[in-house]
């Protein structure tokens, strides 16, 4: 079966929302899905084959949320190879913030200089447009796995 690790990162639960929200649209799309919310450098390195979500929000001054730290650490200390990871980003932040969705778009800059390949846009939700951001997130996952025609038999 096809796996899907969707990694957390959120400091309010705004981002788990969306990991739970989104995870049944890959569920009937065939894959076996575990999300993350603690995620380790190792669980990255272990599933490089399989499809990777991110789903990240922006706290501070363009920071990652606390949880998340170790993980972008630990990245940027060993820089792994990422050439077979093929990954989608969903990034929470407020348009109010200069440094809106700073952590998804460094996410987003460390994954691609590792050599992982993003498969479409990333999604940036605005909590100044968006209340819940799964409202945004569930039609873009939806658009996502059709159009990068994600679904397994
Ligand atoms: C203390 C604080 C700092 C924030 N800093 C930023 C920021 O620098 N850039 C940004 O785009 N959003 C910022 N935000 C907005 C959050 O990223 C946004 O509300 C997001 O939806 C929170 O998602 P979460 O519930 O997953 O943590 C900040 C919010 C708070 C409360």
């Amino acid at each position: 079966m096809s796996h899907l690790n969707i990694f957390v990162g959120t400091m309010y639960g705004g981002a788990l929302d969306v990991a739970e929200q989104v995870k049944p649209l890959f569920e009937e799309a065939g894959y076996q899905v575990e999300i993350r919310e603690q995620p380790t450098l190792e669980v990255l390195t272990e599933h490089v084959s399989d499809l990777a979500l991110f789903c990240v929000s922006t706290t501070g001054n363009g920071d990652f949320p606390g949880d998340f730290v170790p993980f972008v650490r630990e990245l940027q200390a060993q820089s792994p190879s990422l050439v077979a990871l093929c990954y989608g980003l969903v990034a929470l932040g407020d348009s109010s913030y200069e440094t809106f969705c700073g952590a998804g778009r460094s996410l987003d800059e460390l994954l691609e200089g590792l050599g992982a390949t993003r498969l479409g846009e990333r999604l940036e939700v605005d909590a100044m447009e968006t209340f819940m951001a799964d409202d945004d997130a569930v039609p873009w996952a939806e658009q996502w796995i059709e159009a990068q025609q994600l679904k397994v038999d």
